[in-house]
C-alpha cells in the first residue's frame, strides 16, 4: 500500500479542505480576497490541536518557559527599534506590459516578466508591514503597524515576565498569535499568506552559552515535527548563508519540508544575539539588562528564537498525511494524521437504525464528547461511513452492532490498518486515552 502522490496533490488538498470543512477562501461569496483563508469546523479543531501540542511541549511541560499573549498593535517605536521600519523590505518590480508585480529576487531572468515576457520596472524596496492609524486622525503621528512577527511583544515584556515569575536565565517566553505581512507574492494555498499565525519562543541565555542553546533548540524543534507524524525523510535543516540572514540574526537554520511546490521553510531557528534587547534599550531609554545574583554579573542576554508558522504546519501535516490508497476494488482517500492532531478522534456508528443501536451509539457519543470531539453517523452503509471518516483523518471508528446487544462490546476499526478489535463499552475511554496521548 505505497503512498501515491502526484503533481496535482495541491488541487486535491484544496478541494478536500473546502468539501470537508477544513479551509475556505475568505469572503468567497464576493469572489474571495487574495491569500486570506477561513478555517472551517475541522480546520479550526486541527489548528487548535497543533497549537495545544506546541503549548504543551514548550510551556506546560517545562518550568523554564513562560507563556504570554501580547497585543497585536504596539507602540510604533518598537518597529523602529526592531529594524522593521528600515529593513523589513522585499525588492519589488512591476511589469510594464501586463502590470503584474513580482519579487525581484524570485525572478530567474532579471528584467523580464515571467508571465508575459514584458519589460520590468527598476527594483524598489517595498516595506512588508501593514500600516494603519490609531484614533480618528489619519496623520503621521497616529501611524501604527500590524505586527509582522509576534517576537517583539515578547522582547518588550522580557523584564516584566522575568520579574513577575522570578525566572532566572536561562529561561524562555512563548506566545502564539497572529502576524501580518503585505507579501508581494503570496501563494501556494496557506503556505504564504498576508495574515497568518505564529508560534514563537524566545529563549534568553547568558552570552557565550548561545551556541550550545542554539544546538539544543534545533534538536528539540525537529522532534516537534516528528511527533506531529511528519515523514522525517521530507524534513531537513537548511543553514542560512551570510547573505540570507535576517537583519537581526547572527546564525539561522530553517527546518524545511519537501512540499509538492519545493523544499521550503517550515520554521526558523535564529540566534538573535543581544540585538533586540539592546535596540529596545537604546530606543526606549529603559535598561534591559539582567542581574545574575549568583555570579553578581549584569548583562543583556542573548536570544535564541524558535519561530514556527501554525498555518504552514497544518498545511504540511495535511499534505504529508494525504494518501490515495489502491485497494482491491477501489481507491480509498485517507489522511494518516497523527491521532493527537486529528480533528475528530472517533466516528460512532450504529450498524443499523433499529434494535436500540442508535440509542446506545448516542450514549457513547455523550459519554465521550466531554473529552474528545467525536462524530455520530448513521447514514449509509458502514463501509461508506468509515470512508468518510478516513478522508478527514479520524483515527477510530466505533460501531455498535448485534454483538453489542449481547455483551456490551463494540467494534473499534483503526483507520490506517483498517484492522478491527472488540472493546467493552465501559473500557472505551481508557482505550482512547491510551491511543490519543501525546508522543514522548
Ligand atoms: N520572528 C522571526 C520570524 O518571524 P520568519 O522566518 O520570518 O521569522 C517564521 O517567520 C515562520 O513564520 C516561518 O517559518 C513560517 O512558518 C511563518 N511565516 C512567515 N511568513 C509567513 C507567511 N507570509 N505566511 C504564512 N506563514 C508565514
Amino acid at each position: 500500500m505505497a503512498k501515491k502522490k502526484n503533481d496535482s496533490i495541491m488541487d486535491k488538498i484544496v478541494s478536500l479542505c473546502k468539501r470537508k470543512g477544513f479551509i475556505f477562501q475568505s469572503s468567497e461569496i464576493y469572489g474571495g480576497i487574495t491569500s486570506c483563508y477561513d478555517y472551517g469546523p475541522l480546520g479550526i479543531e486541527m489548528k487548535k490541536n497543533i497549537k495545544d501540542y506546541w503549548w504543551h511541549i514548550m510551556v506546560r511541560s517545562r518550568s523554564d518557559i513562560e507563556g504570554l499573549d501580547a497585543a497585536i498593535l504596539m507602540h510604533p517605536r518598537v518597529w523602529e527599534a526592531s529594524g522593521h521600519v528600515s529593513t523589513f523590505t522585499d525588492p519589488l518590480v512591476d511589469c510594464k506590459k501586463c502590470k503584474n508585480r513580482f519579487r525581484a529576487d524570485q525572478i530567474e531572468n532579471r528584467g523580464v516578466c515571467p508571465t508575459c515576457g514584458g519589460e520590468l520596472t527598476e527594483e524598489r524596496q517595498f516595506n512588508l508591514m501593514f500600516k494603519t492609524f490609531m484614533g480618528p486622525v489619519e496623520n503621521a503621528a497616529s501611524v501604527v503597524y500590524l505586527r509582522p512577527e509576534t517576537a517583539q511583544g515578547i522582547y518588550v515584556n522580557f523584564l516584566n515576565v522575568q520579574q513577575a515569575m522570578r525566572q532566572k536565565i536561562p529561561f524562555g517566553i512563548a506566545q502564539i498569535g497572529k502576524a501580518f505581512r503585505n507579501e508581494i507574492t503570496p501563494g501556494n494555498f496557506t503556505f504564504r499568506t498576508r495574515e497568518f499565525e505564529q508560534m514563537e519562543m524566545q529563549f534568553f541565555v547568558k552570552p557565550g552559552t548561545d551556541e550550545e542553546w542554539f544546538e539544543y533548540w534545533k534538536e528539540q524543534r525537529m522532534k516537534y515535527y516528528e511527533h506531529l507524524g511528519v515523514d522525517t525523510s521530507k524534513l531537513r535543516f537548511h543553514q542560512h548563508a551570510e547573505n540570507e540572514l535576517a537583519h537581526y540574526a547572527a546564525a539561522a537554520f530553517d527546518i524545511e519540508y519537501e512540499f509538492p511546490f519545493g523544499t521550503l521553510e517550515l520554521e526558523g531557528i535564529h540566534n538573535r544575539t543581544d540585538f533586540d534587547l539592546s535596540q529596545h534599550k537604546e530606543y526606549s531609554g529603559k535598561d534591559q539588562s539582567y542581574f545574575d545574583e549568583a555570579t553578581r554579573e549584569r548583562y543583556i542576554p542573548y536570544i535564541i528564537e524558535t519561530s514556527a508558522g501554525v498555518d504552514r504546519t497544518l498545511l504540511t501535516c495535511l499534505i504529508d498525511a494525504y494518501e490515495e490508497e489502491q485497494l482491491e476494488k477501489d481507491t480509498r482517500v485517507v489522511l494518516h494524521l497523527a491521532p493527537h492532531i486529528a480533528p475528530i478522534k472517533a466516528g460512532v456508528f450504529p450498524l443499523v437504525k433499529k434494535d436500540g443501536m442508535p440509542e446506545i451509539a448516542h450514549k457513547i457519543v455523550s459519554d465521550l464528547q466531554n473529552h474528545y470531539l467525536v462524530f455520530y453517523d448513521q447514514g449509509g452503509a458502514i463501509g461508506r461511513r468509515y470512508r468518510r471518516m478516513d478522508e478527514v483523518g479520524t483515527p477510530f471508528g466505533i460501531t455498535v452492532d448485534t454483538q453489542t446487544l449481547e455483551d456490551q462490546t463494540v467494534t473499534i476499526r483503526e483507520r490506517d490498518s483498517m484492522g478491527q478489535v472488540r472493546v467493552a463499552m465501559d473500557k472505551l475511554r481508557e482505550y482512547l486515552d491510551e491511543k490519543l496521548k501525546y508522543p514522548e
